[in-house]
């Protein structure tokens, strides 16, 4: 087999996962947007103005001009970028019309009231992890489970059917699946969330899915709602967990930093910021221009593909005049980053993953005060070459 394809827009440094490889800082000080190749299943290798800069990165996000780059086509194969519903595929107007009808149940205050869910999902998988004893892996028992657990029961999915959504979902997320196992693998997605969504149509339950159904069910065809529940599926699970996993081993290696999370709770909301800053696990933000455009002044024909790092944007932070970006520090959070993107595609489900967050790590070191790893660190696997970062064992003793 082949070895697998890096991403060069989220590239590591030999050695350390979570800072970025020295080409991605050549890109940044390079006044031109270079042009890289992108390993993509669905695209091929496509070639991409690079951009690395956070004020690029700002602008090119907010810029109407680049698009996603989506036609759906009922004649053509069923792919991630010809999937009716999911957000990421719309631009303008029909991504409003549809981004409406979700946004409120992500907003603030509805994300607060499942406060009490998630407190429950987390001790819950506390107490798996203190059963499971010494050498216990918090990327199976802890990380994981905590955000499937709440995307299932704010969705209404069958908890029972994770092992078989959490692999579809890596899938997709691999860019080094070929096409054909890119189809099949959202063929039965949909076939799977088409089932629910019947379900939901005869008597819509009390639940994300159930509502979406009751207030808009009308306005939606099948089509588009199986499309919007794969997209909320695979979107509230892959990412939060990849966060759990890269903070929790991040702090593991950062004493003084765990220190801060474990003892002081008003200064968790702020470390949290800092760990997504830092971390940026969906790295990755494609477009292609609609228009001939610039970026700074540098030219983007009308075709062109182009792509965010968000890995390096999060390192030009304005804040770079004052600290060292490369440093992990949890008392200094950053005003703003671009880990849940920027512009009308921004995340939707942020508010869920900070409040997962901001329970979830204070939780896991108060409970385990002296957590520690339980292999050599140089022993934890991390996921390079996917489109979401990701820790693959985090094993711990106490
Ligand atoms: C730490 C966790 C998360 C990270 C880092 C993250 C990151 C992102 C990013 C970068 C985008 C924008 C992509 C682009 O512009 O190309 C995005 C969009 C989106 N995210 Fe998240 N996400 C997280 C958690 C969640 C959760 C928990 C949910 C839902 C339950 C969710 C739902 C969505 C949706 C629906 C979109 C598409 C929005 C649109 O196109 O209008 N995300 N996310």
């Amino acid at each position: 087999m082949n070895e697998p394809k890096p991403l060069p827009i989220a590239a590591r440094a030999e050695g350390c996962p979570f800072t970025p490889a020295d080409e991605l800082y050549e890109m940044q000080r390079s006044e031109e947007l270079p042009r890289i190749m992108v390993p993509s299943p669905l695209l091929d290798e496509f070639e991409a103005a690079t951009i690395t800069r956070y004020e690029d990165a700002k602008n090119a996000l907010s810029d109407t001009r680049l698009r996603m780059g989506f036609v759906f086509d009922p004649e053509a194969p069923r792919t991630m970028l010809n999937q009716p519903g999911n957000l990421l595929n719309y631009n303008g107007a029909d991504h409003s019309r549809l981004r409406r009808m979700l946004t409120g149940a992500f907003t603030v205050k509805r994300v607060r009231s499942l406060r009490p869910m998630i407190e429950r999902i987390v001790s819950d998988r506390l107490d798996a992890v203190e059963q499971a004893g010494a050498g216990a892996d918090l990327v199976q028992l802890f990380s994981t489970p905590i955000p499937t657990l709440v995307i299932c029961e704010l969705l209404g999915v069958p908890y029972a059917d994770r092992a078989d959504f959490q692999h579809r979902a890596q899938v997709g997320l691999d860019v080094n699946t070929s096409r054909e196992t890119q189809i099949r693998n959202l063929a039965e997605m949909d076939e799977y969330m088409a089932t629910l969504i019947a379900s939901h149509r005869e008597s819509p339950g009390d639940n994300l899915l159930g509502s979406v159904v009751r207030e808009h069910g009308d306005e939606l065809t099948d089509d588009e709602l199986v499309g919007i529940g794969n997209m909320l599926l695979i979107a509230g699970h892959e990412t939060t967990a990849s966060m759990l996993s890269a903070s929790t081993t991040l702090l593991l290696r950062n004493p003084d930093q765990l220190a801060v999370v474990r003892d002081e709770p008003d200064a968790v909301d702020g470390a949290v910021e800092e760990l997504l800053r830092y971390c940026s696990p969906a790295t990755a933000m494609p477009r292609q221009a609609a228009a001939d455009m610039s970026v700074r002044d540098q030219e983007i024909g009308e075709g062109e593909r182009v792509v965010v790092s968000v890995l390096a944007a999060n390192r030009d932070l304005p804040e770079a005049e004052e600290r060292d970006l490369d440093e992990l520090d949890v008392r200094n959070p950053p005003k703003h980053h671009v880990t849940f993107g920027y512009g009308a595609h921004q995340c939707l489900g942020q508010q869920l993953a900070r409040m997962e967050l901001r329970i979830a790590l204070p939780a896991l070191f108060n409970r385990f005060p002296t957590l520690r790893f339980a292999c050599p660190e140089e022993d934890i696997e991390y996921r390079t070459k996917a489109l979401v970062f990701g820790v693959r064992n985090l094993p711990v003793t106490w």
